[in-house]
């Protein structure tokens, strides 16, 4: 990716082109470098901004990214909350998604972290729609009634009374990661806290060869990177496990009648056999 700016030279393998040579051609121009090579001049896309930065952590796909941006229903104007910045690929995706009229709160326990992806997002033209707080989010957030809220970090389980503080009723909750280990202690923290309508999700993007005469699937594709995990905030949350998914409950209702049967399989076992006893048929 290119910042145009007039006097500069851009090199590559392919050659040179000088900047005064690209300035006010429009996008899909065929350019040639020095050594006679062509280069096709392009706007960069959203996956371009993401992925074609400085990057000190693990950063969001964009495939993920695109769906989380969908499952924090996010559009121009709304306010979304962020932890951890990390190398601020999430956060182009969310500022790109919100502006303009909305907002990024997004906060990182590392310093070093928060410069590196500050300056990521002002090379992206990103930055006037993010506020960066160098904060651990231990503490909580400072922003209520946000419309969304997205927890990418090791262990966000710990943190979901204060996403649940932040969020306004009816607001937009998801987390990534990327082990099922993390998934369950998330999955039982949500259950816990008051969460609703919880679904566990993989992205899933498989590219094919763009052969007219014989189109076929790539030979390779981007395995596992993480699970997401979407959530709604239950305002009232006296009674939460009302809110489970049927899935849920059927499988809490057999795991409730198992441990019956077991103690009532114990209790029979250690009676005397010589009793001879006749008992009513196991559930
Ligand atoms: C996996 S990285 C986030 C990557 C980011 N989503 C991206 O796409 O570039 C996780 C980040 O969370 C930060 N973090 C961990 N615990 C935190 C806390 N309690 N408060 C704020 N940030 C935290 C880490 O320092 C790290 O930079």
């Amino acid at each position: 990716m290119l910042r145009l700016q007039p006097g500069r030279l851009f090199h590559s393998n392919l050659g040179k082109v000088q900047h005064d040579e690209l300035i006010d051609l429009p996008y899909g121009t065929t350019v040639f470098s020095h050594l006679g090579h062509a280069m096709l001049l392009l706007e960069p896309s959203l996956d371009d901004r993401m992925t074609r930065i400085k990057r000190n952590t693990q950063i969001i796909f964009p495939k993920d990214a695109a769906m989380v941006v969908r499952r924090l229903n996010l559009r121009a104007g709304s306010r979304v909350v962020e932890a951890g910045t990390g190398s601020g690929a999430l956060t182009i995706a969310l500022a790109w998604a919100v502006a303009p009229g909305g907002r990024v709160y997004s906060y990182e326990i590392r310093e070093d972290h928060i410069q590196v992806a500050r300056s990521n997002l002002e090379k992206m033209g990103l930055l006037q729609h993010v506020d960066l707080h160098a904060s651990s989010i231990l503490d909580g957030f400072y922003q209520t009634d946000v419309d969304a809220l997205v927890l990418d970090l090791r262990t966000p389980w710990i943190f979901l009374k204060q996403a649940r503080r932040a969020l306004r009723p009816g607001g937009f909750f998801v987390s990534l990661v990327p082990t099922t280990n993390q998934v369950e202690q998330l999955l039982r923290g949500l259950e816990e806290t008051g969460f609703a309508d919880i679904a566990v999700e993989e992205v899933f993007v498989r590219a094919y060869k763009p052969v007219p005469d014989r189109l076929r699937p790539d030979d390779t594709m981007v395995g596992h990177t993480v699970f997401m995990l979407s959530a709604r905030p239950i305002v009232d949350p006296e009674d939460k496990r009302r809110w489970l998914s049927e899935e849920r409950k059927r499988y809490e209702a057999r795991r409730i009648l198992d441990k019956r049967i077991a103690e009532e399989e114990l209790k029979r076992a250690s009676q005397a056999p010589a009793e001879q006893k006749t008992y009513p048929r196991l559930p």
